[in-house]
């Protein structure tokens, strides 16, 4: 689908966001491994964290949604049955990668692929583990998907991750689950911790001491009732939508606000956009509020910044978005230590730079990152998507601060996170 963006001059309005990717694929994931029936509302609608429902039920779960609520029929930790077929994890890395470390324990043998992106990502992040832990995996090459995972029962270990990556830590713990005495998990640096709260939530007993994490295996799960917040990844794009067209208020209501994934939201306020946080709570241990933005033209544009290290790590999702902001803010965006985005969807740091070039934007590459020059002009152009949601949805934004209308090559993929993307745009943005 090609998708036709139009300049705006003001971004407003007040909107909700679809269920957040990482806690929906946790949550549809443990419900199923839990005992009794898990309601789920505001589960994620996107293809993506459909495609985990839909493993699940080809592994024997009953999961039914009605009125907007997911409902899973959870069988317990020894419930799942044999699929009849290869299992289909799609565009979906979390779905493959988590998943892998609950089929590595069952009494039975799965195959698991998924699309052409899927199939050129870096598998043997879990496979190592995995086999440490007495696993028996087949990898196309010996690190790429499908795989064949030979189930089994596991034995403990204690893991440090080479790499920060939630995918892997959980991959691990989620074995542990399903094995007798503890699993700890060390990280380099910290990742989100959906699974550390969900697991809780569910009933299990997890420790967490500093960058180390422990799961004490076989615990009993219990179904029950979750809502998911709203994405705060997905909020990334409106809340830079609104920070590069001026005249513009925006409010985003629900929004998931847990604290190692909210350094979007730090690193936008010290480059000093105008940003309120109000109606905190906490729902199944994460933390939502609503979010306000503001950028009148007493404010002007954001003064740019640098991401290294951890806090690279920690937005490594909103970065095709905050690359669109560097061009627009005063003094740009570098990015280093950003290896991670070569193996995200696309390799981020080719796709950012081809749709720069298009809109002849400045940008200088690095291997691991990039450097963006600031107070750039952006020109009306034919902008792709490779097939990549962030990189559609971060171009869209882009698009409203063009000199002319756009067009978004294979916009469709935008619906991997976020279906109703351009409904929402449209509803916000004025001409
Ligand atoms: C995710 C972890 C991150 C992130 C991805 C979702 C998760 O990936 O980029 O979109 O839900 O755990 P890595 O684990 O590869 O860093």
């Amino acid at each position: 689908m090609h998708q036709q963006v139009s300049p705006a001059s003001s971004v407003s309005g007040a909107i909700t966001l679809p269920g957040d990717k990482s806690v929906s694929h946790r949550y549809g994931m443990l419900a199923s491994i839990a005992e009794g029936v898990t309601k789920i509302a505001n589960y994620s609608g996107g293809a993506d964290c459909q495609s985990t429902l839909a493993c699940m039920r080809a592994l024997g779960i009953d999961i039914e949604t009605k009125d907007g609520v997911v409902c899973i029929h959870g069988r317990g930790l020894d419930g799942l049955r044999p699929a009849a077929a290869q299992l289909d994890a799609g565009n979906s890395g979390s779905t493959i990668r988590m998943l892998s470390g609950i089929l590595s324990v069952q009494p039975f043998s799965t195959t698991i692929g998924g699309d052409e992106s899927l199939s050129r990502r870096p598998m043997q992040r879990i496979i190592v583990p995995l086999i440490e832990m007495g696993g028996r995996i087949e990898a196309r090459e010996n690190r790429f998907p499908p795989l064949t995972i030979h189930g089994g029962k596991l034995h403990p270990i204690e893991y440090t991750l080479p790499v920060a990556s939630a995918q892997v830590k959980s991959c691990v713990l989620l074995a542990g689950l399903f094995a007798e005495g503890q699993t700890t998990v060390h990280e380099p640096l910290r990742t989100r911790d959906h699974t550390e709260l969900a697991l809780r939530e569910f009933g299990a007993d997890v420790e967490v001491r500093g960058l180390s994490i422990t799961v004490t295996g076989r615990p009993k799960l219990q179904g029950r009732e979750l809502r998911v917040p709203g994405d705060l990844s997905s909020a990334a794009f409106f809340l830079v939508a609104a920070l590069i067209v001026p005249e513009s208020s925006l409010t985003i209501r629900g929004v998931g606000l847990n604290p190692t994934r909210s350094a979007l939201l730090d690193f936008l306020a010290e480059m000093g956009a105008r940003i309120k946080i109000l109606d905190v709570t906490s729902e199944g241990g994460e933390l939502v509020g609503d979010v306000l933005i503001q950028n009148s033209g007493a404010v002007g544009r954001v003064r740019g910044g640098i991401l290294e290290g951890a806090r690279t790590a920690a937005l490594i999702d909103e970065i095709p978005v905050l690359a669109v902001l560097g061009a627009a803010s005063e003094e740009g965006l570098i990015v280093r230590d950003a290896a991670e985005l070569r193996v995200k969807e696309t390799d981020r740091i080719a796709t950012i730079a081809e749709n720069f070039k298009r809109m002849g934007l400045a940008i200088q590459l690095h291997e691991n990152g990039f450097e963006v020059p600031g107070r750039q002009r952006f020109h009306a152009a034919e902008l792709d998507s490779f097939g990549d949601h962030r990189i559609a949805m971060a171009f869209s934004v882009a698009a409203l601060a063009a000199d002319g209308p756009c067009i978004i090559l294979g916009a469709d993929s935008a619906s991997v996170s976020f279906p109703e993307f351009f409904g929402t745009l449209q509803r916000v943005t004025q001409s």
